[in-house]
């Protein structure tokens, strides 16, 4: 299962986090978050605290300089890692972006760690088995992007 990075595009990913209805002061996390765009918008937007968990050590270096850039420090964090090794029972929100076959090896740790009412939103891809609370249409800069919203 590899998945490469495709960034979300700012407007869908600011639609994920409204659709998941991100407070101020909930902890977000990005499990495969490429250079941090949606950790970034979290926090700055609607000011949360922001987790992103990245393999590629050239993207968790480029998280780090856009959250130096930005004067993040304290509220966005980028792990070093494999998501499948992360504790998501810290997570208020859980953005998705990886694909189906990802989606549905990550989904029986999401349900064991993830607290009741936590939030999860995937970026074109299902959680297969589970039934989404709602989906949307997202119109992007080059296509058309689906969004599903479920909730623990
Ligand atoms: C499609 S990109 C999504 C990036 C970001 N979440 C977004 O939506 O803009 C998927 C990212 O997952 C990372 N990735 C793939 N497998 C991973 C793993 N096992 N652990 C952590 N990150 C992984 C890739 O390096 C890539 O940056």
């Amino acid at each position: 299962m590899t998945v490469p990075y495709v960034p979300t595009p700012r407007d869908v990913a600011l639609e994920m986090l409204r659709l998941a209805n991100v407070r101020p002061g909930e902890v977000v996390v990005d499990p495969g978050a490429g250079e941090c765009g949606i950790v970034t918008l979290a926090v700055t937007v609607f000011d949360a605290v922001g987790i992103g968990i990245e393999i590629n050590p050239a993207l968790v270096k480029a998280c780090i300089e856009n959250f130096e850039r930005l004067g993040l420090r304290g509220r966005a964090y980028v792990v070093w890692g494999d998501l499948f090794d992360f504790d998501y029972s810290i997570a208020d929100v859980v953005t998705l972006y990886l694909g189906s076959d990802v989606n549905e090896a990550l989904k029986p740790k999401l349900s064991r760690e993830l607290r009741r009412g936590a939030r999860v939103v995937s970026h074109d891809f299902e959680v297969p088995g589970w039934r989404a609370v709602k989906s949307v249409t997202v119109n992007g800069p080059l296509r058309t992007h689906r969004i599903y919203l479920y909730i623990i």
